[in-house]
């Protein structure tokens, strides 16, 4: 493996995070319990996620979120090849529980200056068939949020946010993954925190929560508030066995919780450093003339307070993407695509024959012209920022 003066992630484990892995380590009860349940309040607590529940990734996330909403259970029920509009510029989980749901995704084009959802290609993509949005909220920045909600309240949509790039940003003060009916989250090792694998998925209602909680464990009764109900309907059987609902396993684990909860104790530190580093990486960047007219650094959005996760670039029209890629690269510069580009364009598309009608113009320049580097959480001195800029400058 290659070993990167600016790596994309480094270790983001402290001590102090270990430590408390290893009690549990030692306690022997490594499966789910006590510390999840405890690193769940604490998330619904300080991100005001009425109901949290933690599970093994950001993608099961994802995939409990549309589970929950094609449930029987469910009052409103999304039905097969109702559309699910999804900004062309997201992540693979994104958009595969859509499809693993029986849901039909329709793609929207984004803004090439947010890399979010442009709303008025939403707008136009809106159909009688539509019956929600997956909001995908890019590297810590977002779209206009008032907008959006506006655009959902007059076509009665739901909203579900993938935050999973997104802990920690707010727009207008108001945490993103508190603006839908569902918001999804990961603590994946590059993400904002990390707990190794892990991620969380929060509701507003109770009922979804019983959904969520009994699909993320074998569809069983056990932890619903409804548990004794159900067991008085089902006398037959072992009450501490009744299988309620269709489901997963997807829960997450007290170790990783553990390793979470620290980390997320810390999130504001994390933001704080991370934008201190960006800023000086920019101010730096847009010192050197060649650097500042060949490479655009994307912006937050109007209102929005980033939590950003790296430092999205597009390069000139003049350059070569991937040639200056390739340089960065060389001289250890890590870099990566904007989430995955333009997703249409990857070859899983085309296998499960997915289609939507129209052009994704910004999608497309994004793909061909887009890259991002990683962001430290902590301090960069100001030779490494200079070394970094160099690089940049020599690779054009
Ligand atoms: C937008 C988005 N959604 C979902 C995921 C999936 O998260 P995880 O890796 O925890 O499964 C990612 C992963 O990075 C992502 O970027």
């Amino acid at each position: 493996m290659q070993n990167y003066f600016y790596p994309l992630v480094e270790n983001p484990y402290r001590y102090k995070d270990l430590k408390k892995a290893k009690k549990i380590l030692d306690s022997g009860k490594l499966t789910s319990g006590p510390v999840t349940e405890k690193f769940q309040n604490s998330f619904s607590k300080v991100m005001n996620t009425k109901y949290s529940l933690m599970v093994n990734s950001g993608s099961s996330a994802n995939l409990l979120a549309f589970q929950c909403l094609i449930n029987p259970y469910r009052k409103r029920r999304l039905k097969k090849n109702d559309e699910i509009l999804i900004p062309a510029l997201c992540w693979s989980t994104s958009l595969w529980p859509i499809v693993q749901s029986g849901l039909k995704p329709k793609f929207v084009d984004i803004d090439i200056d947010t890399l979010n959802i442009n709303l008025k290609d939403l707008e136009k993509k809106i159909s009688t068939k539509t019956k929600a949005i997956m909001l995908v909220h890019v590297l810590g920045n977002c779209t206009n949020m008032d907008e959006l909600m506006k655009i959902k309240q007059k076509n009665n949509l739901i909203l579900i946010e993938d935050t999973c790039e997104s802990l920690g940003t707010k727009y207008k003060k108001k945490n993103l993954g508190t603006f839908g009916e569902f918001s999804t989250f990961s603590f994946y090792t590059s993400h904002q925190i990390s707990s190794g694998e892990g991620g969380m998925v929060c509701c507003k209602n109770v009922e979804d929560a019983e959904i969520l909680r009994s699909l993320r464990a074998h569809g069983w009764s056990r932890g619903l508030k409804g548990e004794k109900k159900i067991a008085k309907l089902n006398k037959s059987l072992d009450s501490r066995f009744i299988f309620y609902n269709s489901g997963f396993n997807v829960r997450g684990t007290d170790v990783s919780a553990s390793i979470g909860l620290s980390q997320f104790q810390d999130l504001n530190l994390f933001v704080k450093s991370r934008l201190r580093n960006r800023n000086n990486i920019v101010k730096e960047m847009h010192k050197n003339k060649k650097v500042k007219t060949n490479f655009q650094i994307i912006k937050e959005n109007t209102y929005v307070n980033p939590s950003w996760f790296g430092i999205p670039i597009l390069v000139s029209k003049k350059l070569n993407r991937n040639k200056i890629v390739n340089k960065l690269e060389k001289w250890g510069v890590e870099t990566r695509p904007i989430i995955s580009g333009n997703f249409l364009k990857q070859p899983a598309i085309k296998k499960y024959n997915i289609k939507t009608k129209g052009k994704m113009k910004n999608a497309d320049y994004v793909n061909k012209y887009g890259f991002f580097i990683g962001l430290k959480t902590t301090h960069m001195k100001n030779d490494e920022i200079t070394k970094l800029i160099k690089i940049f400058e020599k690779s054009i």
